[in-house]
C-alpha cells in the first residue's frame, strides 16, 4: 500500500518583519523594512498511510498548522517534496479539496447565520455528493451523536461544543480520504470532548478516513491514535506508537479541590491545607509513593497515578476528611507529556 501522504524534507521558512523598539524604531520602520527568516517548519519527513489516526504534536509555535496547512495546500513548503492523495497540495488546491476535509477548533467553516442544514445543503453542492451518500451521513451523524436535534439550528445560536461538533460533521460530508482536524476540542467541556472522540473514532472506523489530529490534550490521542508524530521548534523529535509513551502519560490524573474555609482560618492558614492532605493521604495510601500535593491560591491540587491508588478512592478519602466547595478534573496536557519526555531522556 502507498502512503495517502508523502512528505520528505519539508522546509518552510517565513519573512517576517524586522519591528524596531520604540517611538524612533516605529519610524525607522516606516522607512527601510527589515526582514529576517523564521523556519517554522525543518526538514520533515513524514509517511501517513491510509486511514491512519495520527497524533500530531507539539507545544505553542512548534509548527503544527504550519504543516497542516502545507498538507492542505494553503501554504508552499520552501523546500522539499509533498503529495497528498498522489497530487502536489498547493497546484491543485480545487482537485485537493474534494479528497480532503479539514476542522479548525474556534474557527467555523459554517454559515454563521444558516442553520446548519442549510450549510450542509451548500457544501452538498460544492462537493457534488450524491443524495444516496448524503442522506446516509446524516443518518449515521443522528444515530452517532443525535446530530438530528442540532440541524435546524443556526450556527450562532450553538455553543462552541455543538458547533465544533456541526464543523466535523461537515468535514466528513463529502466522504474524504483524509480529514485535518487542528485543535479540535480546545475549549470544550469534557463530555463535549468525549462525544467528539466517539464521533471520530466510529468515522475513521466506518469510513477507512485517514485522520490527522493537533490537540493539548493527551485524552484526545489516548482515545483515538495508534501514533504520534511529536514536532518542537520545526522539527520532527517523535515518531511511534503511543503505547511506547504510555508510562509518561497513561496512569497520571490531576485533581483539584477547593475547600470550604473554617471560621477560624486566615488567608495565612490556608497553606495549612495541602500539610493536611498529603498527611491525611500518606496514612491512607502508603503505596502512593508519587502522589503529590501542592496549593495553589485556594486550589489543593493532586497528581496521581492510577497505578498506586486509584483516583475514586482518593478522592472518596479526601471528601471523608474535608467539605468540598468545587472539584475540577484535569486532563494532562501533551505539554507535561513532552517535557516527561524530555526528562526521561528517551530523545
Ligand atoms: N504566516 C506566518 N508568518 C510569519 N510567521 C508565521 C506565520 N505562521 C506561523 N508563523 C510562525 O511559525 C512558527 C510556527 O507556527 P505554527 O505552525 O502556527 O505553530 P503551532 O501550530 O505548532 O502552534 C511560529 O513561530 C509562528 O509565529
Ligand atoms: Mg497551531
Amino acid at each position: 500500500m502507498e502512503p495517502i501522504i508523502q512528505m520528505s524534507h519539508i522546509d518552510k521558512t517565513f519573512k517576517v518583519l524586522k519591528r524596531r523598539e520604540g517611538i524612533k524604531g516605529s519610524i525607522l520602520d516606516l522607512f527601510s523594512r527589515e526582514h529576517t527568516l523564521l523556519q517554522a517548519v525543518n526538514d520533515v519527513s513524514l509517511d501517513i498511510m491510509p486511514g491512519e489516526m495520527v497524533g500530531y504534536l507539539g507545544p505553542n509555535g512548534a509548527g503544527k498548522s504550519t504543516t497542516i496547512k502545507m498538507m492542505t495546500g494553503v501554504l508552499e513548503p520552501t523546500k522539499g517534496d509533498i503529495l497528498v492523495n498522489g497530487r502536489v497540495p498547493y497546484e491543485n488546491r480545487t482537485k485537493n479539496a474534494q479528497d480532503i476535509g479539514v476542522v479548525f477548533g474556534q474557527r467555523t467553516q459554517l454559515w454563521w447565520a444558516l442553520p446548519v442544514i442549510e450549510s450542509f445543503k451548500i457544501l452538498k453542492d460544492i462537493y457534488r455528493i450524491p443524495d444516496r451518500v448524503y442522506k446516509d451521513n446524516l443518518e449515521y451523524y443522528d444515530e452517532l451523536v443525535g446530530a438530528g436535534q442540532l440541524y435546524h439550528k443556526a450556527v450562532r445560536e450553538m455553543s462552541l461544543g455543538q458547533r465544533t461538533l456541526c464543523d466535523i460533521l461537515a468535514a466528513f460530508l463529502h466522504n474524504p480520504k483524509v480529514v485535518f482536524m487542528d485543535e479540535p476540542t480546545i475549549g470544550l467541556d469534557v463530555s463535549m470532548k468525549s462525544k467528539i472522540r466517539t464521533l471520530v473514532s466510529n468515522l475513521n472506523q466506518s469510513k477507512g478516513t485517514t485522520v490527522i489530529l493537533t490537540t493539548h490534550d493527551m485524552g484526545d490521542v489516548d482515545a483515538l491514535c495508534k501514533r504520534i508524530v511529536i514536532i518542537d521548534k520545526g522539527t520532527v523529535i517523535y515518531d511511534n506508537e503511543i503505547e511506547h509513551l504510555r508510562k509518561y502519560f497513561g496512569a497520571y490524573r490531576t485533581v483539584k479541590f477547593k475547600f470550604k474555609a473554617n471560621r477560624k482560618d486566615t488567608k495565612g492558614m490556608v497553606a495549612h491545607e495541602a500539610d493536611e492532605i498529603r498527611a491525611l493521604l500518606a496514612y491512607k495510601f502508603p503505596e502512593a509513593e508519587t502522589l503529590q500535593v501542592t496549593q495553589e491560591e485556594q486550589w489543593v491540587q493532586l497528581l496521581i497515578n492510577e497505578e498506586e491508588a486509584r483516583m475514586m478512592d482518593v478522592i472518596h478519602s479526601v471528601m471523608e476528611q474535608k467539605e468540598i466547595v468545587d472539584m475540577n478534573l484535569q486532563e494532562i496536557s501533551t505539554e507535561k507529556v513532552i517535557q516527561k519526555i524530555y526528562e526521561g531522556g528517551v530523545l
